[in-house]
């Protein structure tokens, strides 16, 4: 991979500066192009999107809503064709529906039917690293998984008590999955992605079941949802269904190549606040797996299978590789500093076993229970409450281990600062160019290296430093990995991470706090320019950046500027944003970006 001499590792560009315009900026001699947005036809008899006559059929047939990861696999037999991989997080119903338009029941149908995922055929375009969505009626690949699509549940929890509901006895089978965040791609060509902020679904008028208190309480299940879904599903209420959300909170794997196939819940990958997962080979074919929790002061966990990947590309292989992810090991990690004397932010760390899956190690706790309740089980092994991790994955170049750490307001507070966690002070700004003003807790996050002891990702212990202290350059506790502070672009909140083929990280933005929209940037990790964060590009207003994902053949970079419009007090009829202004709405999508001819 490294042998690539072009593309999106090479690119020289002018980074983009701060601004606030409702559009994706890119540099000078790159183009952007929406390819598919939300309402857009999925699968074959999808009808036209119609923001007045929108119900829950049409929903689940058409692309959802606010797609978080991005993922682009090789089409099966065709060149100039790939399939588009995202999921549909959440919804907006402010900025979806028109003002008294629907009425309650049909909006939350809707709502619902626009979370899931989707897989959409693409095909290039005229221009090298273009690409546009092909019409669902000239692909047999198209599918729309939405809160309606059953998923079995797999792994050592499965058919667990606690995971059986009155429609379901056996414990394994579940219908939708939620809050889909960031993913990753298997080694054996399918994706994983993570359920996120579940809790928000289940609700109850009722007092909450007390067998299960700590457990809701740790999760955030508080009977107060703010969605309100038992009113259109009774499985959405903590009263009639206490289990329901024990079957949220999961790793999901999906086989886009395959249509008909059900996905899974691999309840192996333990349950928490997944913001994602991400794969790696070790040197014998093990898989290692790495996933954030995505709360504050929650912690990374990586999973070890006990089965090695079978990379001879039969069939048999394959079914053989979709059962990596029911067996092996889990770990929390521990991030221990070797003090501020150094002038730097690192240590050693360790990853502690929680559970395999014929064996727990957390005392007091089967295997089904470290599971099911992952973050009760690491809290009572001791490992290092982190800033909100997301996104964490493997550099394909240099084998180093990289997270994405996004803020953490109350760092200081509730939670002492740590070599790991040192900002308990930040500067923000709420416009460009103006004043920097403190604000308490790490705001601004960072971006953690950690590198497996001998290379080796198997190994259970690491060093780590802190690459980036993310902030505006002028704030003095910002770290660019050394490189100097006048030469990097400001950078806030990172979120979402990829890689290009030259190593380069290439990092997304949520929430950023410098007065400039979020976006994308370009950052190497080796080498002379280690540390000069670029900004590549921006997102329109209200919205994060979400993907991003780099084309193997390094010539598109893809993302999906999620929520445009997710402002306070934004309305359909008053929205912030309009992108991508083809309507007086805003359409969450896809975009493509790639040089120009
Ligand atoms: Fe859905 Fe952790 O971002
Ligand atoms: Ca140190
Ligand atoms: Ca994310
Ligand atoms: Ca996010």
């Amino acid at each position: 991979a490294a042998k690539v001499a072009h593309g999106a590792g090479t690119w020289e560009f002018t980074p983009v500066a701060p601004n606030t315009d409702d559009q994706v900026i890119v540099p000078e001699g790159f183009k952007a192009n929406v390819v598919i947005a939300w309402g857009d036809p999925v699968v074959k008899d999808a009808p036209t999107f119609d923001v007045n006559n929108q119900t829950p059929g049409a929903a689940e047939k058409q692309f959802g809503y606010n797609a978080d990861y991005v993922g682009v696999l090789p089409h099966p037999d065709k060149e100039d064709r790939a399939l588009l991989v995202t999921n549909h997080e959440y919804t907006d119903e402010p900025l979806m529906f028109p003002t008294g338009a629907y009425d309650d029941i049909t909006i939350k149908q809707v709502a619902m039917a626009s979370h899931g995922m989707s897989v959409v055929e693409i095909k290039r375009g005229r221009t090298l690293g273009s690409w546009k969505r092909v019409k669902p009626r000239d692909t047999t690949l198209n599918r729309r998984i939405h809160t309606g699509t059953k998923f079995e549940l797999d792994g050592p929890a499965a058919g667990h008590d606690r995971l059986k509901t009155k429609a379901d006895s056996t414990g394994t089978v579940v219908y939708g999955t939620l809050n889909n965040c960031a993913g990753g791609l298997t080694p054996w060509g399918t994706v994983l992605s993570g359920e996120e902020n579940f809790n928000q679904y289940f609700d109850t008028s009722a007092p909450l079941d007390t067998r299960y208190l700590d457990s809701y309480k740790r999760y955030g299940i508080t009977g107060t949802g703010t969605r309100g879904w038992k009113d259109v599903a009774s499985r959405f209420d903590l009263a009639r269904e206490p289990h329901e959300p024990f079957r949220f909170g999961w790793i999901v794997e999906i086989d886009p190549y395959d249509p008909r196939s059900t996905p899974r819940k691999h309840t192996m990958l333990g349950r928490f606040k997944h913001e994602g997962a991400n794969c790696t080979l070790a040197d014998n074919g093990q898989v290692v797996v790495y996933m954030g929790d995505d709360e504050r002061g929650d912690y990374i966990y990586k999973f070890v299978s006990a089965g090695t990947f079978d990379a001879s590309g039969t069939e048999q292989a394959r079914q053989k590789n979709l059962e990596l992810l029911t067996a092996g090991t889990l770990f929390v990690g521990k991030f221990t500093g070797d003090g501020a004397g150094d002038g730097v932010h690192d240590g050693s760390g360790a990853w502690i076993p929680l559970t395999s899956d014929t064996t727990s190690y957390v005392e007091g706790m089967s295997v089904a229970d470290v599971l099911i309740d992952t973050r009760l089980a690491a809290d009572k092994v001791g490992p290092t409450r982190m800033d909100r991790p997301e996104d964490v994955e493997v550099n394909p170049v240099n084998g180093k281990v990289y997270a994405a750490l996004t803020n953490n307001s109350d760092r200081g507070r509730k939670w002492p600062a740590d070599e790991a966690n040192p900002v308990t002070s930040s500067l923000v700004r709420s416009e460009p160019g103006g004043p920097l003003v403190a604000a308490t807790g790490n705001r601004n996050g960072y971006v953690l290296e950690i590198s497996p002891t001998g290379g080796d990702h198997l190994a259970e212990t690491f060093s780590w430093d802190l690459m980036l202290v993310c902030g505006d350059p002028a704030d003095p506790v910002t770290y660019f990995a050394g490189y100097p502070k006048q030469l990097v672009s400001p950078i806030s909140c990172p979120d979402n991470l990829a890689f290009d083929a030259v190593g380069n990280l290439w990092i997304s933005t949520d929430g950023a706090v410098l007065g400039s929209h979020d976006g994308l940037f370009r950052v190497p990790v080796e080498g002379p320019n280690r540390g000069k964060v670029q900004q590549f590009l921006t997102v329109p207003v209200g919205a994060e950046t979400c993907g991003p994902f780099i084309t193997e053949d390094q010539n598109s970079v893809f993302i999906a500027p999620q929520h445009p419009g997710e402002t306070d007090d934004a309305t359909f009829e008053a929205p912030s944003s309009t992108w991508p202004h083809t309507d007086s709405f805003p359409r969450p999508g896809v975009v493509v970006v790639y040089k120009k001819k």
